[in-house]
């Protein structure tokens, strides 16, 4: 990942300077992104040493990618006129009641649904934002990271809780997925206000790809239980049929295509 480097070799020409503070607030909340799972997934590596060095390994890497991300999007804001600022009111509650996150499986679980509002996130912005070469390029490393992130997670899930043993915190898990769900699909409002004016996404578009996306994610992993409420999807116009007939994106393979840096592709939501 070190080879790749941002070309930054030309200026953004904006359209208007409501639509460059607005790509810096877009690329700022990201950065705290990139902050928040370097800081968990190095945390994490720590306490899974104990009992699985290979795994804990893996957690190491994959924080490792947060950083670089987090030094492409230091240099990216730089050069889009921005700098790093405190986080908005939504953004610090979100991450403060993250770092709170004390037990692996909860860490692991909320990372993962971050992981998967970023993804939805950068690929529909690919779509919708002005077309620039700059911006792409910054775009399409996050939606390919993120993406292969996602089955990632799901792994490191799976193992934790195979380290854990079911019970009392599968119960208590499941309700976290709930309420996380409701919260992440209610804060593409406040990212609506700060952001839209770069990322042109519409707000009914954005809550119903996060209630999707966070609903597929679990559709072929029954042994999790993790299925959103009938009354969110319709909250945002979707039916739990519409989360069917998707192609496993938490398995193996989905993960080895995702990695595969020089196939990604902009699909459709
Ligand atoms: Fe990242
Ligand atoms: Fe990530």
């Amino acid at each position: 990942m070190y080879d790749e480097s941002l070309d930054l070799s030309t200026p953004i020409e904006w359209d208007s300077p409501a639509e460059q503070e607005s790509a810096i607030a877009f690329f700022n909340a990201a950065f705290r992104a990139e902050e928040s799972g370097l800081r968990q997934a190095h945390e994490l590596a720590d306490d899974v040493a104990k009992w699985d060095p290979e795994l804990a390994e893996c957690l190491k890497l994959y924080g490792d990618e947060e950083g670089w991300h987090r030094e492409l999007l230091t240099e990216f804001l730089a050069y889009i006129g921005g700098d790093i600022r405190p986080m908005g009111p939504t953004t610090g509650t979100f991450y403060k009641l993250y770092a709170r996150a004390e037990r692996m499986d909860t860490i692991v679980l909320t990372n993962l649904m971050f992981e998967t509002i970023g993804s939805t996130t950068y690929r529909l912005a690919l779509r919708t934002a002005k077309p620039r070469k700059q911006i792409r390029q910054m775009l399409t490393i996050l939606t390919r990271d993120e993406s292969f992130h996602v089955p990632l997670n799901v792994h490191f899930l799976r193992r934790i809780l195979e380290h854990e043993g079911g019970g009392s915190s599968r119960i208590q898990l499941r309700a976290i997925y709930h309420l996380l769900t409701a919260a992440l699909v209610a804060s593409s409002a406040a990212s609506r206000r700060r952001a839209k004016n770069f990322d042109h996404i519409p707000f009914e578009t954005l809550a119903r790809a996060y209630a999707q996306q966070l609903g597929k994610l679990f559709a072929h992993a029954d042994d999790l239980g993790f299925v959103p409420s009938r009354l969110l999807l319709a909250a945002v116009g979707l039916t739990k049929r519409d989360l069917q007939g998707y192609e496993d994106l938490v398995s193996a393979d989905a993960a080895e295509a995702a990695a595969d840096r020089s196939r990604v592709v902009v699909e459709a939501l």
